[in-house]
């Protein structure tokens, strides 16, 4: 890992251990964007640097420039947009200077630019961990003049990818809905743009910020789990935001573009005299051996320098959450009664999700009255937590702070705290309104509310919700120039609050959860351990969401939770084992009224909770390796190899069996072909080399009938055994 910069050329490396970013300065002085692919052995290798052309100069209104301010002749997306104070909206960007600095964990470069006449400057920041293969980018803005600037449209940055010749890009990401989160699209790039977005004021369940994009032509099969190069990054923005992947007709045949930031869609900022405006990150990365290897550099990165530093080691408990059970009809007796059959099965953590607060009989009460309800609950929270600890288990509970019902003493005292244009109605959605976090007010009292909650009650764990989309964003409060930085200082008021939260409490850990998956992106997850994945816990449908989660997404953010059958959403008839085995691909929770459970139940699902903890590490911190895809037919098996191939843990389920489709042969991969490992769960335990492992595989004849499933442990035998 380095960044260098090679002066006659006016140019910057950014090399990983096997990926290379390269861009430099014309001779008009602007920055341009010469190479990103696979690391090349020189300096001089890389094409605008050597003797090689840069691929992308051939017209100046197309040029591949690293970060491109409009102004000028250019019709490409820009990366920024602004309006000076003398209605200028033309924004001449040259390069000035740069500063480079390393510690012994990564290195950063930030190269500045000024506009040609105004003060006004931007700073482009590239950062390169030692031990990770991806790349940050991000950008700042600073007003050195006397009077303020609209900034319109500000990305995190462009990324430029490579000629595909006489082939063409393909592009994958992630989009759904309620219930349906992630599921993995697949198109073909064509002229034009592609715009994955959300403008609902959080990250969405329609769609996540990722992207990966691949290519096929004449003689060259796109990528696949295994091969081929793939182009892949998330942003890491909680709000509104935007990823544009381009292809004008000028740039066929000559790449294609991706820019990636806050949406600039009813986005505006007033940039003062002497401030400065910082984007999102946009973390990127290139591989050359498919998309199973994009999803592990990912999620690697993601352990190590994305998901906070506290939990991150640490295993992910298995916990018990009442929500499916008992909705909003919380008592102490039903949480108690609950806690001891949770602790029986093995569970670590205990959590009362909604209903035990304000007046919380239903949805139509009670959000922003965040006390414990005296009617439900009249000895508090204590006895219930006492109870919980008593049983081996630590207490967590569910918030919605962003939000408030209007029946409510918080709506009631103070109607002006959501966002609303006066002379419009304020739509609701599950009887509630956001909350206007822009104000410093209502974080304040936010902030207040909640430190006296974990103040007050020993949680461990707060599973963070925000169930309904912005409408009407108005904040007739605030100066007109101003109205529209809602959007952004939104996000930003959730990532403060929680921040301070998190810094007052250390011992909690954060769930993120928006209607199940509509909070998921980088930008969270800096400061979540975990992630409720989808309000959809049948164990088949999660199959095909949790593929798409951990194409973007690292397992052990990925809830899970075993609930009852037949389910609630499809009456569909799964056994417990089978729910168990889907639950246990991401962090295993159980959902179920367990305490309707049959004793053999219980036995069961206790023996299966601790062969999870048998395997959690695995599952939590080792490799994914993807090896049939529910997309595909009528299985879905994947495994998690520990990062030193000495163990593995593989799950192969049935979709339904069809047409006498014949059984599933998994080879493993991942593993060390030269090790002996013991395999146990395919009839009585054997031993069998890596090699074979991978080569030959594992049948599953026995996995005859519809929702049947394995789980399979593979660890290696000590030398000489
Ligand atoms: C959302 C969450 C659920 C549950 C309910 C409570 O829908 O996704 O898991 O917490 O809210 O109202």
């Amino acid at each position: 890992m380095s960044i260098k910069y090679l002066a006659e050329k006016r140019a910057w490396f950014i090399e990983t251990a096997t990926t290379a970013y390269v861009f430099g300065v014309e001779e008009g002085n602007k920055l341009l964007h010469y190479y990103w692919g696979t690391r090349l052995p020189n300096q001089t290798d890389y094409p605008g640097v050597g003797p090689l052309p840069n691929q992308y100069v051939y017209d100046t209104h197309e040029a591949a420039y690293e970060y491109l301010g409009w102004g000028g002749i250019n019709y490409t997306e820009p990366d920024l947009k602004v309006t000076f104070a003398d209605d200028v909206r033309d924004l001449v960007l040259f390069y000035h200077d740069y500063d480079l600095t390393e510690n012994n964990v990564s290195s950063e470069l930030k190269v500045v630019l000024k506009d040609a006449y105004y003060p006004f400057q931007v700073n482009l920041f590239y950062r390169v961990f030692n031990d990770s293969e991806i790349i940050e980018r991000w950008a700042s803005v600073l007003n050195l003049g006397d009077t303020p600037t609209r900034i319109e449209q500000i990305s995190s940055g462009t990324l430029h990818l490579p000629s595909p010749g006489e082939g063409g890009y393909r592009l994958t990401h992630l989009a759904g809905r309620w219930g349906a989160e992630f599921q993995v699209n697949r198109t073909n790039i064509t002229d034009g743009k592609k715009s994955l977005e959300s403008r609902r004021g959080h990250t969405s369940n329609e769609a996540t910020p990722w992207f990966a994009l691949d290519y096929a032509g004449p003689g060259r099969a796109g990528a696949d789990e295994d091969q081929g190069q793939v182009w892949f990054g998330g942003l890491g923005w909680s709000g509104n935001w935007l990823v544009t992947v381009e292809q004008s007709t000028y740039l066929k045949g000559k790449g294609v573009r991706v820019s990636s930031g806050i949406n600039p869609f009813d986005f505006s900022w007033n940039l003062k005299p002497g401030q400065s405006f910082e984007t999102p990150v946009l973390s990127f990365g290139y591989t050359s051996e498919g998309f199973g290897e994009a999803s592990r550099l990912f999620h690697r990165y993601q352990l190590r320098h994305i998901l906070p530093a506290e939990f991150a080691g640490k295993p992910r408990p298995v916990l018990y959450n009442s929500w499916e059970p008992i909705q909003f009809d919380v008592t102490e007796q039903s949480q108690m009664d609950l806690a001891e059959v949770a602790a029986r099965m093995g569970a670590e953590l205990f959590v009362i999700d909604d209903g035990w607060f304000g007046a919380r009989d239903s949805d139509h009460a009670g959000l922003g009255d965040w006390f414990v309800s005296p009617t439900k609950l009249p000895n508090g929270l204590k006895p219930i937590i006492e109870h919980v600890h008593a049983l081996g288990m630590e207490f967590g509970i569910w918030i919605e702070p962003e939000m408030v019902n209007p029946d409510s003493d918080l709506y009631r005292a103070h109607p002006d705290w959501v966002y609303y244009f006066p002379t419009r109605s304020r739509t609701e959605r599950r009887q509630q309104l956001v909350l206007n976090l822009s104000r410093t007010d209502v974080q304040a009292y936010l902030f207040e509310a909640l430190d006296k909650l974990l103040s007050e009650n020993a949680i461990s764990f707060v599973k963070w919700d925000y169930n309904r989309p912005v409408s009407e964003p108005g904040w007739p409060e605030a100066p007109s120039a101003e109205q529209r930085e809602m959007w952004v200082r939104s996000a930003q008021g959730f990532y403060n609050l929680l921040d301070r939260l998190r810094a007052a409490h250390p011992q909690v850990s954060w769930e993120s959860c928006s209607s199940g998956g509509g909070r998921v992106d980088l930008g969270v997850l800096r400061r979540a351990d975990q992630v409720w994945t989808s309000d959809n816990t049948d164990p088949y449908d999660r199959l095909f969401i949790q593929e798409g989660y951990t194409l973007a997404y690292a397992p052990r953010t990925m809830f899970c939770w075993v609930v009852d059958t037949p389910h609630w959403l499809g009456k569909r008839d799964t056994s417990l084992t089978y729910r168990f085995h889907s639950s246990m691909l991401g962090g295993l929770g159980i959902g179920g009224h367990i305490s309707n459970w049959s004793e053999e139940e219980k036995t069961t699902a206790r023996g299966l909770v601790e062969e999870y903890k048998q395997i959690r590490h695995l599952v939590q911190d080792g490799l994914i390796y993807r090896h049939l895809s529910p997309r595909d037919g009528s299985y879905t098996a994947v495994s998690y190899v520990r990062e030193d191939r000495l163990e593995a843990v593989l799950f192969v389920l049935t979709l339904g069996r069809r047409l006498a489709l014949p059984p599933a042969q998994v080879r493993l991969k991942g593993l060390n072909p030269t090790t002996l490992y013991r395999v146990e769960g395919v009839g009585e335990p054997f031993t069998l080399s890596g090699a074979a492992l991978m080569q030959h595989g594992l049948n599953f004849g026995h996995l005859k009938y519809d929702f049947d499933s394995a789980k399979i442990y593979l660890s290696a035998l000590e030398p000489g055994k």
